[in-house]
């Protein structure tokens, strides 16, 4: 199942996403974490040091590497320059599946108390003003696009704070969102924004309040966001601890507050897996910016890359599909 976390800055999407790693990694589940977010501090909330951090590949530097492993022989993908990051998967192409061993993980991921984690990289010092962010990101979405996940397997991605989630199409890869959000009206707002975005691309989403200190709070967002609100984190005695280094076992986190880990698991577990809607997504994000900037950038009309007789539900593992 791939899960991402979003909400204004601040509100605890990389504190969140880390707890909810170590709590499914706990149950033995496998899970793969992706630091996609521009601050990247989600190696060091699940535990790293950050020098183990800092050694870490960055998928965002070395785009290349992946493009190479996944276009495979694939004979519509030209070159490796021609594939961009929305490029979808065709015959020939290379898919992930979250437990084996292949070379990208090899060479990108980390393994942190059971978790695999792979990181974009923060912008360097030559990128700036010349690259957003978005491009680094392109290796988690082109990532995403290869991969199978089946149930009770957890992709989790900490993305970028605010709306800047929606610059690409990775937002609607996930099998749910959560939100994060504070008891405050600027919180609030991003997630009314993703609401609204949610909406048009069907892309689940719910909110996990954070830093829920008094019953106001609650009643406060139980009024805003209603229903979509499925559980709270609260102000956290654990989480201040981890910031002053103290990385004490997942089972010291306030009662509640395990108890909210699990309940997201559940919300996970609900969701049902629309494989023909993620790779119809694909396309649809593929086209956009192929005839946005990508045809231009490459010289080729990248739309060709998209295989009209490849049936990516073909290569889905028996398990991926609910059992009915
Ligand atoms: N439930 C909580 N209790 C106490 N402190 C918290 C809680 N959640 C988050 N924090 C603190 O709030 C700060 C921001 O949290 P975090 O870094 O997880 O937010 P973020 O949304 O990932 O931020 P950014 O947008 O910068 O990536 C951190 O200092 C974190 O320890
Ligand atoms: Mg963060």
């Amino acid at each position: 199942m791939k899960v991402a976390f979003v909400g204004k800055g601040g509100s605890g999407k990389t504190t969140l996403s880390a707890l909810f790693c170590r709590s499914l990694a706990l149950q033995t589940q496998p899970v793969m974490a992706f630091d996609a977010d521009i601050n990247q501090h989600l190696g060091l909330t699940l535990g790293l040091s950050s020098a183990d951090a800092a050694l870490i590949p960055p998928l965002g530097l070395e785009m290349d590497r992946i493009k190479d492993y996944l276009r495979g022989q694939n004979p519509r993908i030209r070159s490796t320059a021609s594939m961009v990051k929305t490029t979808p998967p065709g015959q020939g192409s290379r898919l992930l599946r979250v437990t084996e061993d292949n070379p990208i993980y090899h060479y990108f991921s980390c393994q942190v108390n059971d978790i695999r984690l792979m990181v974009t990289g923060p912008l360097s010092q030559e990128d700036l003003g010349l690259k957003c962010y978005h491009s680094k990101v392109g290796a988690v979405e082109l990532i995403l696009n290869h991969l199978l996940d089946e149930p009770g397997e957890y992709v989790v991605v900490d993305m970028t704070a605010g709306a800047d989630s929606f610059a690409s199409g990775m937002f609607t890869k996930f099998d749910l969102t959560f939100v994060v959000v504070e008891p405050t009206l600027k919180s609030l707002s991003v997630y009314q924004q993703y609401q609204h975005y949610a909406r048009d691309y069907q892309v689940p989403i719910a909110v996990i309040g954070n830093k829920i200190v008094t019953e106001d709070d609650l009643t406060f967002l139980r009024q805003q966001v209603g229903d979509a609100l499925i559980g709270w984190i609260t102000q956290s005695e654990y989480v201040r601890s981890l910031e002053r280094g103290v990385f004490l076992p997942l089972h010291h986190l306030e009662a509640p507050n395990l108890e909210t880990l699990r309940s997201m698991q559940h919300a996970v577990d609900r969701c049902e897996k629309d494989w023909e809607q993620f790779y119809q997504h694909t396309i649809a994000f593929h086209r956009k910016n192929a005839h946005a900037w990508a045809n231009a950038a490459t010289g080729e009309d990248l739309t060709e890359q998209i295989d009209p007789d490849y049936q990516f539900t073909d290569h889905l593992p028996r398990q991926a599909f609910p059992v009915s």
